[in-house]
């Protein structure tokens, strides 16, 4: 695979100072990601929602290490201080670590500065919505930024392609939270331009019944995930079903594709649906196995198929490795399905808590 095409260049100009401020979306999958190989190689093609309200605000403050500062050749290490929400934050360093150590071949420059990495999110701490796409992308993207004031000659398309390769290697949904409305992460022979190394935006002219598209992000349980996503995606080496869920995958792509172009709404819920609950069948039949939905996510789910067949509705679910639940609507439908939500599906939620959500269209620099 073309790695090399992401080395940085050897730097045109020479930064003392900067400071960059991104603002990265988290993504929903509707076809999942599930099982990868190193490193961060996705084992099937996934599409996603790029969303709008929640994501993650990063600010990092590059200082150029003197030269008396500098590290041997030997012992160089990545230098960074990190503050979420205003706090110092080292139970969040490691994780970090790693993703520095992933990229310093790309990003060589990262061993001459002192970072200051500030960050918080729009969406509330421990609500049991996965911060690693928002956090890593916006993370990736100031890295980017930095970047291109050592190298001005780079494209903003050659900006995002590598913020996306970087994202990846920190976490493999983070690739897909660069771009949107909808991106695809994993080489698929119908998508062009698709890569297993970075996400692409979806390629094709869209129905308007997807335009702002809706998402109600029911929170059932806001405690720390059950399954981390390494083990998770773990449980697929051994996997008895891996192989036949790979390729279903895929051939799901190619019908969501097919889906987002001609506005088949009906099937559009079908396969979504199907997604989720194939998701969560992967996780109940590994071993070790997992139930990550609790009584009120399936109460969510009864709630909505009844709704859905009384009003002929398009409303459906999705979810994450976890048990909260993403409602996904048409625009059009978005007064009488608020209500509903309000009225019938929040009593399911802990405090009553559920953010709106809509799709949104990628990073933002501050
Ligand atoms: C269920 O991207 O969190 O949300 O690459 O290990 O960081 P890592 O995994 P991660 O996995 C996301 C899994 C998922 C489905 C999806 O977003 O496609």
């Amino acid at each position: 695979m073309d790695t090399a095409q992401f080395i940085s260049k050897a730097n045109t100009n020479s930064v003392e100072k900067a400071s960059f401020t991104w603002q990265t979306p988290s993504n929903i999958a509707l076809v999942k990601y599930w099982g990868k190989s190193n490193p961060q190689i996705p084992r099937n093609a996934s599409i996603s929602f790029t969303l709008n309200n929640c994501h993650t605000i990063t600010t990092i403050d590059f200082m150029r290490k003197r030269n008396s500062e500098l590290d041997s050749e030997s012992e160089k290490v990545v230098d960074f201080d990190l503050f979420f929400e205003g706090k110092q934050k080292d139970a969040f360093k490691p994780k970090i670590a790693e993703f520095f150590k992933r990229i310093q071949e790309y990003c060589p420059y990262i061993f001459d500065y002192k970072m200051t990495i500030n960050s918080e999110n729009s969406f509330p701490h421990s609500s049991g919505i996965a911060s690693s796409a928002s956090g890593l992308s916006a993370i990736a993207m100031c890295l980017m930024s930095l970047e291109s004031e050592l190298n001005p000659d780079l494209s903003a398309k050659e900006i995002n392609k590598k913020a996306s390769f970087l994202a990846r290697l920190g976490s493999g949904s983070a690739s897909r939270s660069i771009e949107g409305p909808m991106v695809v992460w994993g080489n698929h022979p119908e998508i062009e331009g698709s890569s297993d190394l970075f996400g692409v935006q979806f390629p094709y002219k869209v129905h308007p019944v997807f335009d702002n598209y809706q998402d109600a992000i029911l929170l059932v349980d806001k405690g720390e995930k059950q399954v981390s996503s390494t083990v998770g995606h773990n449980l697929m080496h051994e996997h008895p079903y891996a192989e036949s869920r790979f390729t279903q995958a895929n051939e799901n792509l190619s019908k969501m594709s097919e889906i987002l172009q001609n506005g088949d709404i009906k099937a559009f819920v079908n396969l979504v649906e199907s997604e989720a609950l194939t998701l969560h069948a992967m996780m109940m039949t590994s071993n070790p196995y997992f139930i990550l939905m609790k009584p009120n996510t399936l109460e969510i789910i009864n709630k909505i198929w009844e709704y859905r067949t009384e009003n002929n509705s398009n409303i459906c679910f999705t979810l994450d490795a976890g048990a909260n639940v993403h409602v996904l609507y048409p625009e059009n439908e978005k007064e009488k399905v608020n209500h509903f939500i309000e009225n019938e599906l929040s009593i399911y939620c802990q405090k009553n808590h559920y953010i709106y959500d809509t799709v949104g269209l990628g990073a933002n620099k501050m």
